[in-house]
């Protein structure tokens, strides 16, 4: 890195580099972590990326992912790369693919979805555009933006 490291390297833990500045805190939100969990979390935003501009990077200590949250990822940080370290080395290296269809995380904006009415029903959505993401309720076809997928996501 040009600039020198702005957080030191971790020993055991997911490195997420490459997330689209600004979306720091949507990608801790996905995987649920609040800061009281006690392990170690390392936040940067806005620093500056060969690859694109500026970016944000979320380092957190000793914490794999499992594939779901991968997922949550590649839907609202595409071109993140998620870093798995052990014991300093960059053990694997993750490029994220984003599902075609994405069931039961994101809530239809349609009040009339039979998702917002039936508690049997699974909200399902399926991928129209990834860049930028627009994605279409499987059941109305109510459309969410990308804006309106990083609100649910930041509630
Ligand atoms: N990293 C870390 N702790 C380690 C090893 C790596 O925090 N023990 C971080 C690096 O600072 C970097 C990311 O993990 O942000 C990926 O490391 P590496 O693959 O070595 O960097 P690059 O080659 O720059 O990655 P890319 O090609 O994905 O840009
Ligand atoms: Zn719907």
């Amino acid at each position: 890195m040009k600039n020198g490291l702005i957080v030191s390297k971790i020993k055991n833990g997911t490195v997420i580099d490459h997330i689209p500045a600004g979306r720091a805190l949507a990608v801790l939100n996905t995987l649920g972590i609040k800061g009281n969990e006690g392990n170690r979390v390392a936040l940067v935003m806005n620093v500056e990326s060969s690859k694109m501009g500026k970016k944000d990077i979320v380092k957190i200590e000793e914490r794999e992912l499992n594939q779901r949250e991968v997922e949550l990822i590649a839907l609202i940080a595409p071109s993140a790369t998620i870093n798995i370290i052990r014991n300093y080395e960059v053990a694997e290296k993750r490029k994220l693919n984003l599902p075609e269809k994405i069931e039961g995380i994101l809530k239809c904006p349609n009040p009339a979805c039979i998702t917002n009415n039936d508690v049997e029903a699974r909200s399902r959505f399926i991928v129209i555009s990834k860049l930028p993401l627009v994605l279409k309720c499987d059941y109305c076809e109510t459309t969410l933006t990308e804006d309106e997928v990083l609100r649910q996501i930041l509630l």
